[in-house]
């Protein structure tokens, strides 16, 4: 985590803006977020995380440093596939010229200066042999997700967009020969006032969601 580069005593700082609550972090991870303070510069818990995700619709151009490029890049490499058989590839996209040609594929476009394309090649997968499904969609959804929850843990904004055009996204990448194109990962700074959408608070209830049998 970034913090331990500034040693002790950045550290203690930055906690200390929290009033040494665990329950004010979030709230903290929150104001850093919409005021764009550098709330990477503290370790983030993985519950923080994923409370504090939600899909950005506004990027400022500010470009992705490409040591945090290189680090969520990282974390997909290692990301679990069915059998290790690794049928993912993502196309990690900063050229100007391809992100305004990226802008034609899909309404869900909101500016970010870096967009992950995750495809999968189902002819590389693991198949199940009870119904003969293919697990090439499912890896690469997990891939895709590490994707984006690393760049979370860069102090990044990520959009999960699913909705775009997949044979003209393909005409724009290269060696796309074979594969199916599953997910754009949007990830970028969120810009000024960024916010989440009324859907992010929305989720059925826990009752509804789990069956547990104990
Ligand atoms: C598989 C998948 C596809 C998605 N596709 C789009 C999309 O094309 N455009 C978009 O604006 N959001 C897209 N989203 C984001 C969802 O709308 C969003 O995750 C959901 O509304 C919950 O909001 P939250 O992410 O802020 O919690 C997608 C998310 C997933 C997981």
């Amino acid at each position: 985590m970034e913090i331990w580069r500034f040693g002790g005593l950045g550290c203690r700082f930055l906690r200390s803006l929290t009033l040494g609550r665990n329950d004010n972090i979030p709230l903290f991870y929150y104001l850093c977020m919409t005021k764009n303070l550098p709330f990477n510069l503290i370790p983030m818990d993985f519950t923080t995380l994923i409370q504090n995700r939600y899909s950005c619709r506004a990027f400022s151009p500010k470009p992705v440093e490409q040591e945090k490029v290189d680090r969520i890049l990282e974390a997909g490499r290692i990301a679990p596939t069915a059998v290790n058989k690794q049928p993912v590839h993502v196309w990690a996209v900063s050229d100007p010229g391809a992100l305004e040609a990226i802008k034609g594929v899909t309404r869900s476009n909101y500016g970010a200066p870096l967009i992950l394309v995750v495809g999968c090649r189902p002819a590389d997968a693991w198949v199940r042999r009870y119904d003969g499904k293919n697990g090439a969609e499912v890896d690469a959804s997990i891939v895709a997700t590490y994707l984006m929850l690393a760049a979370e843990n860069e102090g990044l904004a990520t959009l999960w967009v699913g909705s775009f055009d997949p044979a003209l996204l393909a005409g724009i990448l290269p060696g796309t020969d074979g594969y199916e194109l599953v997910a754009m990962i949007n990830v970028g700074y969120a810009a000024e006032g960024s916010a989440p959408s009324e859907k992010h608070w929305s989720r059925v209830e826990m009752g509804e969601f789990v069956t547990e049998m104990k």
